[in-house]
């Protein structure tokens, strides 16, 4: 009987079809992510391993779980924490949950913007504060949505389907930047293509959507914070390294820029020193897949993977 290793409890979905093929399911039962060694001691002799983007699977890790490990499933789109060349060498597929989380993302995207835009934070302090006496003329003033600039950093289906919220929810211009240019994507929401730099310099709110490789990391920092309007917002719900985010807590504090809005972080769930104190952020502990459906989507995906691997077939969401 195969067997199947699941870093936490995640959807049910997931689980009930793998067991639905007999295999023997082993969920972690304490909800704490394992420790590289706990990792390498519990996985030995597991056929599928269904991890989380806080399990670090490199080539010592796969090591451990033993040569009849034949696919370790991201339950993710992103896969930054796999060693993806390690596992190949060892012939286990590694993949991925693409698709199923692009309106969740987006959609926490805008949560974010408007949260910063509206100054959501610092008013919900000041009512539950106890300091809403009367109607205030002049506080909490922003800048209103409706017909601003975005920049798009990244063009995959996540900053598409912002650009689709932008343009069609707010009438924003939308302005992106990706390693290729998208004349179809260009026509349908009246996008501009831009180099990074003048996209920095033009942009009222920029979002960032790119994966964390070795040439996004640190792909906004005190240089680039610093050509942005000091009006701007900038978002990431991308990768938290893709930030330098003492950069950016300076960049804050000197206001340079106006806002951020920050679903992930650069050493997370640890955060820079200065970040919580700062007004004019939005934080939220990773959550931009979290809606019920992308995340039962995500569980069913992840063990449809594992199935195809098992069963000697390509996992539909390989990644190379
Ligand atoms: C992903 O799937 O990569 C997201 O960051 C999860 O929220």
């Amino acid at each position: 009987m195969a067997k199947v290793y699941v870093t936490r409890p995640i959807p049910e979905e997931g689980i009930d079809l793998l067991k639905s093929k007999g295999y023997q399911v082993d969920i972690n039962p304490e909800d704490k992510v394992l420790s590289k060694e706990e990792l390498k001691k519990t996985i030995a002799g597991y056929n599928g391993l269904l991890c989380l983007l806080t399990d670090h699977i490199d080539g010592e890790v796969l090591d451990a779980a033993g040569n009849q490990l034949k696919i370790v499933a991201n339950y993710a789109v992103g896969y930054d924490n796999i060693d993806v060349k390690a596992a190949t060498e060892r012939k286990i597929f590694v993949s991925n949950t693409p698709g199923v989380l692009t309106e969740a993302v987006a959609e926490h995207t805008f949560a974010l913007l408007m949260t910063v835009a509206k100054r959501i934070v610092e008013a919900d302090k000041f009512v539950r504060g106890g300091k809403y006496k009367q109607w205030e003329p002049m506080s909490f003033l922003g800048p209103q949505i409706w017909g601003k600039t975005i920049g798009i950093v990244g063009l995959g289906r996540i900053g598409s389907f912002v650009a689709q919220i932008a343009h069609g929810g707010f009438n924003m211009e939308v302005l992106y930047h990706d390693v290729k240019k998208n004349p179809e994507f260009e026509m349908r929401f009246s996008a501009k293509y831009k180099e990074m730099a003048d996209l920095l310099i033009e942009a009222d709110f920029v979002t960032i959507h790119v994966p964390l490789l070795p040439n996004t990391h640190h792909l906004i920092g005190t240089k680039e914070l610093g050509s942005m309007k000091q009006t701007a917002v900038l978002i990431n719900t991308s990768r938290g390294p893709v930030v330098d985010e003492v950069a950016l807590v300076e960049a804050l504090k000197n206001k340079k820029i106006a806002g951020a809005g920050l679903d992930v972080y650069e050493r997370e769930p640890e955060l820079t020193p200065g970040l919580v104190d700062l007004p004019n952020v939005a934080l939220t502990p990773h959550t931009a897949s979290a809606t019920n459906e992308a995340r039962n989507a995500m569980s069913r995906i992840a063990a449809e993977n594992i199935i195809a691997a098992l069963e000697g077939k390509e996992p539909p969401n390989l990644v190379k």
